[in-house]
């Protein structure tokens, strides 16, 4: 062959190689260059599809020959493989044929569901909220799904707020933890994996801290409380590599969050240097206008744009306004391009310009929603999230051999309930896959107990027909189990409660049982913390199950016969009543501490009520119990580049296998600014047979010990700390101290 020809042969080939192999930048940049400003601005708009309504829906557009002209470039609430491809055929009839994304609220599972998540975090179990995740996201994408709108990381300290369902809770360190978990667990190796779908790390930002904790409420915060508690668990999803955010409703020190450039332009696409994309939520550019931050819709979406929201979701502000708005020359166009860019990013990443369809096989979808690895893992995470918070004389767990079991209460039989406010409605899957809290206790018990039920009241009506029948059939019986506690629909988007008790005449009912005599178990479900007071004083055993998902049922039998023995610790403190809401474990010491909870004169304390909580952060009994010893630290005084050893051993005293949370907090003894009296900064759960004993290690190095100083810089100041170990927040079983020096 000729020189020539084989240099060009060579060339040719290299060509055809390098164009194969373009990075996604250079990909973006090429369709891009291609894309008018109507489709760019197409890209940015996002609309519901008719399956589920998650939002107020306020606008009808003729979604479909939208998608065939490009002017939508993802759509949300669009489930399975049979629905996604036709939305998707619809978008590759569009002239660049740019596929749709399609995004869905997986928040504690697919079908398979999961313990909502406050109640995962109980669990303390980062592999398992991983693996919670992991299967959400492994049935999600067999059904058509690319992205899911979670995991929320919002902190919260105010369980009257519905959405703390949603998250982890009230602690930054726990919180950020989880964040990362669960980001990994949605994502997978790598997002193209058919299996992995996008996270979304929401709601960007201080949603949490609503005033009053009515959802959607005004927040006012200080810089360092923002950037202490509220912005840790976003940074971890970063950390995580979470491929999308979500902003917030609420306004921000007078911003609304969707219209906040410091927050979205300064912190998140600035100084976090974060590559992905940004969705407003649901409305949340035009809302601005109701916020009286914005005159209309276009200058909301003028508004939102520049202050970095890259995707409307649902309020068609930009659809309707960007196009103008460039032709006017207030916005740039280069502005409009790094919001197309960032999404048409993740739409390689997805591989979906590779084939759309990719996550469209009605084949993977049956055999992933079908799955039994499923339903077990389901299962043992639930069990895992139940919180046994009280067991007196050993009431718990039952013996399996009892001969009559009276079943009570409103939470007994429903399916729904056991799912919670955001699970995925799958209309064409049937519901009773879901197991009941009474087909849980009829898998478990023998054919020799005899089961009674009786509903006994409503969940929340006066009516108190039903409690003669139920005092009855607990007079028959050798043990009680009442159900009690919220419906699926009295926690989550708003669903703020001001009056936190147990609904209805649930505890009334509770109480004329009680007064039966009859030994009793009481399991609270509910998606917050509730307030049970006289429950909590005067029944034997309580164990908190939260919503537990689709096998509720077995995960508390489990508990209840000790086949599983529970490990469960609160992510949140619950309070004695509302009125001491605002409530959390990482307050300051103030310059009147109350000595006790009884003394209120001239110190910080209620006249009326005890500061202590009526049970505290990281508080969860087990059936066995566990002794804490030899708390050795490697030394005793530290320079920040050095890091301090803690060892302690943990032994389980009781006769049976059990886990424990043991957990770590550190005190700040005097700063430039004011410590909190002690701070979660590491947690271990150890699994331990009867009588053995474990050494723990922990590590305390420079960055436990910063904090945002009076300049809010990142810092360790030197002084004297104090390290805590408890088995809660409240329960410090060792402690010593160390000095940082310069
Ligand atoms: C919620 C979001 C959710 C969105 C889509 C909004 O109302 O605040 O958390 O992802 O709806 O369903």
């Amino acid at each position: 062959m000729n020189k020539h020809i084989i240099t060009l042969s060579f060339l040719i080939t290299s060509f055809v190689v390098f164009s194969q192999h373009k990075t996604i930048d250079q990909k973006v940049d090429e369709l891009l260059s291609q894309m008018t400003l109507e489709e760019k601005v197409g890209q940015l708009n996002q609309y519901t599809g008719d399956w589920t309504a998650t939002g107020p829906i306020t606008i009808n557009p003729n979604k479909q020959e939208e998608i065939k002209k490009g002017q939508i470039g993802s759509m949300l609430n669009i489930l399975g493989t049979k629905y996604t491809r036709q939305y998707q055929e619809l978008a590759m009839q569009s002239r660049l044929k740019i596929p749709l994304l399609f995004g869905q609220d997986v928040v504690h599972g697919y079908k398979t569901t999961f313990p909502i998540p406050l109640a995962e975090a109980a669990s303390w179990d980062l592999e398992a909220m991983e693996l919670s995740a992991r299967i959400a996201a492994i049935e999600a994408s067999a059904s058509g799904i690319h992205w899911t709108f979670a995991p929320m990381v919002d902190i919260s300290r105010d369980p009257r707020w519905g959405r703390v369902m949603e998250g982890a809770g009230e602690d930054t360190y726990l919180g950020s933890q989880i964040a990362y978990a669960r980001v990994k667990g949605f994502q997978g190796e790598k997002l193209g994996n058919v299996n992995s779908v996008m996270a979304t790390a929401k709601h960007f930002v201080a949603y949490g801290a609503a005033v009053g904790g009515r959802d959607y409420n005004s927040v006012d915060m200080s810089e360092r409380m923002l950037w202490e508690t509220y912005l840790p668990p976003f940074k971890a999803t970063i950390d995580a590599g979470v491929a999308t955010f979500m902003n917030s409703f609420n306004d921000l020190n007078g911003i609304p969050a969707t219209g906040n450039a410091y927050l979205q332009r300064e912190i998140l696409k600035g100084k976090w240097n974060y590559s992905g994309f940004v969705v407003s939520d649901w409305g949340s550019i035009g809302e601005m206008v109701n916020h009286g931050y914005a005159e209309n819709s276009k200058e909301a979406a003028f508004l939102a744009l520049t202050a970095g929201s890259d995707m409307d979701m649902e309020s068609s502000s930009y659809i309707k306004n960007l196009v103008v708005l460039v032709k006017e020359n207030r916005v740039p166009v280069s502005l409009i391009d790094d919001a197309v860019r960032r999404i048409l990013h993740k739409k390689f990443e997805l591989g979906l310009f590779d084939d759309p369809y990719k996550f469209s096989n009605p084949a993977r979808e049956k055999e992933a929603l079908n799955n039994p690895e499923h339903t077990k893992a389901a299962r043992e995470i639930a069990a895992k999230s139940i919180v046994l918070l009280k067991n007196e004389n050993k009431i718990l767990p039952l013996s399996k051999n009892i001969k009559t079991i009276a079943f009570i209460g409103p939470m007994v039989k429903p399916l729904r309930a056991n799912h919670g406010f955001w699970a995925v409605e799958l209309k064409e899957i049937d519901s009773t896959y879901i197991v009941s809290q009474w087909k849980g206790l009829v898998n478990k018990v023998g054919k020799n107990t005899k089961l009674l039920y009786a509903k006994g009241s409503d969940i929340n009506s006066q009516n108190k027909e039903g409690f003669a029948e139920a005092v009855s059939i607990a007079n028959q019986a050798d043990v009680v189990i009442m159900s009690v506690g919220e419906s699926w629909n009295m926690s989550g988007e708003a669903k703020s409660r001001s009056n936190i008790h147990l609904p209805g005449v649930q505890e009334e009912l509770i109480k004329v049982i009680q007064a039966t005599g009859k030994p009793l178990v009481v399991l609270i479900n509910a998606g917050r913390p509730l307030v049970f007071d006289w429950t909590a004083d005067h029944t034997p055993a309580i164990l908190y199950t939260w919503w537990l998902g689709s096998e509720s049922g077995n995960a508390i039998a489990d508990v209840l016969f000790g086949d599983y023995n529970p490990s469960g610790k609160l992510p949140m403190t619950f309070p004695r009543n509302e009125g001491q809401i605002p409530i959390y474990y990482n307050y300051f010491n103030t310059g009147r501490p109350a000595q006790n909870e009884t003394a209120t004169n001239y110190v910080s304390a209620y006249i009326d009520l005890k500061n202590s909580p009526k049970f505290p952060f990281g508080y969860g009994l087990s059936y066995t119990t566990f002794q804490y010893s030899d708390l050795k630290l490697s030394s005793q005084k530290i320079n920040s580049s050095e890091k301090i050893e803690v060892t302690v051993n943990i032994t389980n005293t009781g006769k049976i296998f059990g886990e424990e949370v043991v957990q770590l907090y550190l005190r700040d003894k005097v700063g430039s600014v004011v410590r909190p009296v002690k701070e979660l900064k590491d947690f271990q759960k150890v699994k331990l047979r009867a009588g053995e004993t474990k050494t723990l290690n922990f590590t305390i190095d420079k960055e436990k010990l910063s904090f945002f100083n009076d300049k809010l810089e990142w810092v360790a100041e030197p002084g004297d700390f104090e390290v805590m170990i408890g088995a809660s927040s409240a329960d410090i079983r060792l402690r010593s101290d160390f000095e940082l020096i310069k």
